[in-house]
């Protein structure tokens, strides 16, 4: 994403909240009565007593065969107490093993997994019996990339996934036309949730959300998250939940970034319950002039930028937001509070920086310039990819890129089987 989005206001011209007080009390009905989930348990408690989402962990399904899959073991001695407990999971038909760690469940497809002790190395009794694969052996071309791509978001969740103030706005923005009360009672699935905000405000406003992300992102989202937030680690092509599970799946600024985004798509819309809604973000193709040369800039330099160390390229962005400050974002500032000059302080790009603190310029740079891939779509594009998935009511509206929404069609209550004869 590039902004605000660590999305979208460098996403805006070619295009980030920390309330830092996360958990706050949020409802905790069940959804398993309403989604007909059976066997429900009794929360279940880590090693450091933090309680795991029961009724949400019900919800996952075994990557290799599509059963259920249930909290086998409970590590006595978490090795990362602070984000919640380490264990092991199981498949009740196949034996796969998945493991629990540091409070997110760990369902990535074995080729990803294999990384998993070497990325948690306190979490030692997870990993038991992990099964190795390496990519080759898997046959999936695109492992390296999306490895690139989850490695590339980590390090910029970690060092700007602070919950902000400011996102709850975003959030209201991002989610139109749905209103922030139509969320209470929802049963939702953030896809590539990133710093976890999006998710958090959803929670907040009273719905119930599975958190999802492929990278190590996952545990900032996790330690922003209030515990009734089950969070997941896998990729969003191969998510571990029944069909039609949901009532409103979002991905912000995530499709964009996929190998295939259209494939990663029709992935996610199946997971949506007939009459539930699918919600995306995607980057937009500039009109402006001005904003197209810019953009041409940005990407020949994408070039290189997306080679180079992390640190390396954060450092570089922190002179390089301090020019956009000094040059645009700060004049901005002043001239908008001239009542003549208004007009002329309207046609600056990166306004929306005006109303945030520095470090959000330094992030969205550094978004801009490390994901390994990016795509831009025009608003036609952008309504013909949800049409393409299948949904319908297709909406697409302008907000640093588009936001887009469509309706799982609704067939409504399925006839009985009469037997015959
Ligand atoms: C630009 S960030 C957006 C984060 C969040 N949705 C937000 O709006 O703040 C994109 C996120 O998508 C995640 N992501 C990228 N590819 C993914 C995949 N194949 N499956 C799941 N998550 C993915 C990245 O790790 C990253 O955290
Ligand atoms: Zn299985």
């Amino acid at each position: 994403m590039g902004s605000t989005g660590g999305c979208s206001l460098i996403g805006d011209l070619m295009a980030g909240v920390q309330t830092s007080a996360p958990g706050s009390p949020l409802h905790s009905r069940t959804v398993a009565s309403e989604k007909g989930i059976r066997d429900v348990q009794a929360p279940q408690l880590g090693g450091n007593g933090t309680a795991l989402p029961t009724d949400l962990l019900a919800l996952l399904r075994c990557l290799e065969c599509g059963a259920t899959v249930r909290v086998a073991h409970l590590s006595e001695r978490p090795g990362y107490p602070e984000l919640g407990p380490d264990g092991r999971m199981r498949c009740e038909a196949c034996g796969e093993s998945y493991p629990l760690v540091a409070g997110t469940a760990r369902m990535l497809p074995r080729t990803m997994r294999s990384r998993l002790p070497i990325d948690y190395p306190l979490a030692r009794e997870a990993f038991q019996e992990e099964p190795g694969e390496d990519a080759a052996a898997s046959g999936d071309r695109s492992h390296d990339v999306k490895q690139r791509t989850a490695d590339s978001f980590a390090y910029e969740w970690q060092r700007f996934g602070a919950l902000r103030e400011q996102w709850r706005r975003n959030f209201v923005d991002y989610m139109q036309p749905h209103t922030p009360e139509s969320f209470a009672g929802r049963l939702v699935l953030d896809v590539g949730t990133g710093s976890g905000r999006h998710a958090f405000h959803a929670a907040e406003l009273g719905a119930q959300v599975v958190a999802v992300d492929i990278g190590r992102s996952i545990d900032v989202a996790r330690g922003n998250l209030p515990p009734a937030v089950l969070t997941v680690q896998a990729d969003a092509e191969h998510l571990p939940f029944e069909p039609g599970t949901f009532d409103f799946v979002m991905s912000i600024g995530v499709l964009h970034h996929l190998p295939d985004p259209q494939r990663g798509l029709e992935r996610i819309v199946p997971l949506a319950r007939p009459g539930g809604h699918v919600h995306i973000y995607l980057y937009w193709v500039p009109e402006h002039p001005w904003h197209v040369r810019v953009l041409r800039l940005v990407s020949a330099a994408r070039r290189v930028t997306v080679r180079l160390p992390h640190r390396v390229l954060h450092a570089l962005c922190v002179p390089l937001a301090a020019l956009l400050a000094l040059t645009v974002v700060w004049p901005y500032r002043v001239l908008r509070r001239v009542p003549r000059l208004r007009r002329l302080a309207g046609a600056f790009p990166l306004k929306t920086y005006a109303d945030y603190p520095f470090g959000v310029l330094v992030n969205d740079q550094f978004d801009r310039l490390s994901a390994p891939l990016e795509r831009r779509y025009t608003r036609a594009e952008a309504v013909a990819m949800l049409r393409e998935a299948g949904l319908t009511d297709v909406r697409v509206l302008a907000n640093h890129g588009w936001v887009g929404d469509g309706r799982v069609v609704d067939t409504g209550p399925v006839a009985p089987t009469l037997p015959t004869g």
